[in-house]
């Protein structure tokens, strides 16, 4: 549905973006994670056509974004970053002038509307002035605006930011929602976002790919795996000592808590070592309170990755 091949964009002596490369399969919801500047607003912009990339090329649904511009429009529906939206107009009113815009023949138009408006939730807004509207309801506009010509691709970038806990948690389902239908290409700084929505996950660093694949298969690959707690007494056992040699254990720290030891230890990636805990502490006749594994996630993936290039 998107292919990306060498994509690079230079401002002003700055390069924003340096040779990506991907592909989004149809029916695909592809995380795009990076921090700021890293040239996730500048590759979606590329694709949205709304600027021309320094060298490279890329295609939406067969057509050249650029060659086939018109074409390749045709199929993506694209929310920016910040949502342009005129204040003085109410919901419904704007969607029709987009309508209009996006060339929607007029005996469609209405239907068409009330179609997004359903499907964004808008209907309680519709006859307000868009600039009464709280930023979670502003952000869905812009989403129905993205959807209004039925494209079946869409670029979202951010289309959670600043929303409240409540907000994002509705635009997380009807982003799912629409995945059902839609292939999509979604920025976002929020990592349980892309663990619970994404199929895949391309993790963008100053301008370069670092990674792609699903958000499992990043998991596995991290070095800091996850981490286990033990919390037991131990009597006069050295502890660390005996969980350091299980396999898989790579590190174990202990700490006291009124007579209990707090060990923490840090395992590798896909060991579940807490059968072999177990069994050192039946075996031990530690007795013990606590036993939980803690299964990294896509912020520690994410952080192991865009930091790997710092000292330390
Ligand atoms: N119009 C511009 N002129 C000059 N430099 C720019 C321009 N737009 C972006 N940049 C630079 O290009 C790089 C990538 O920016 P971009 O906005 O694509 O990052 P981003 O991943 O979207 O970041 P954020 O998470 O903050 O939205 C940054 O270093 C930025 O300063
Ligand atoms: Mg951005």
């Amino acid at each position: 549905m998107i292919k990306v091949e060498n994509l690079t964009k230079k401002y002003a002596g700055q390069t924003a973006i340096r040779d990506l490369n991907f592909e989004v399969g149809q029916g695909e919801i592809m995380g795009f994670l990076g921090p700021n500047g890293a040239g996730k607003t500048t590759t979606m912009r590329i694709l949205a056509s709304f600027m021309p990339p320094t060298s490279g090329r890329a295609s939406i649904a067969g057509f050249d974004i650029f060659e086939q511009s018109l074409q390749a429009r045709a199929h993506l529906g694209y929310m920016p970053e910040n949502v342009p939206l005129y204040n003085d107009m109410r919901v419904t009113e704007y969607l029709n002038y987009r309508a209009a815009l996006k060339s929607i023949p007029h005996r469609r138009m209405s239907e068409r509307v009330g179609d997004v408006k359903e499907l964004c939730g808008l209907r309680e807004v519709e006859n307000k002035l868009i600039r009464a509207l709280s930023k979670g309801f502003r952000q869905r506009v812009g989403l129905a605006d993205a959807l209004l010509h039925e494209p079946d691709l869409l670029i979202l970038d951010e289309p959670t930011i600043g929303l409240d806990p409540n907000q994002i948690r509705q635009v997380r389902e009807l982003i799912k929602n629409l995945g059902k239908q839609h292939t999509i290409l979604l920025s976002t700084h929020i990592l349980p976002e892309v663990e619970m929505t994404c199929t895949r996950v391309i993790i963008i660093n100053k301008g370069r790919i670092e990674a792609c694949d699903t958000p499992e298969n990043l998991l596995g690959r991290i070095r800091t795996a996850g981490g286990v707690t033990l919390e037991a007494k131990v009597g006069a056992d050295d502890a660390v000592t005996e969980l350091k040699r299980i396999t898989g254990v790579r590190d174990v720290s202990e700490a006291d808590d009124k007579g209990w030891k707090v060990l923490s230890l840090r395992v590798e990636s896909g060991a579940d070592v807490r059968p072999e805990i177990f069994r050192l502490a039946r075996e031990r006749h530690w007795e013990v309170r606590e036993l939980t594994a803690r299964r990294a996630t896509l912020e520690d993936v994410f952080v192991e990755i865009t930091h790997s290039d710092e000292p330390g």
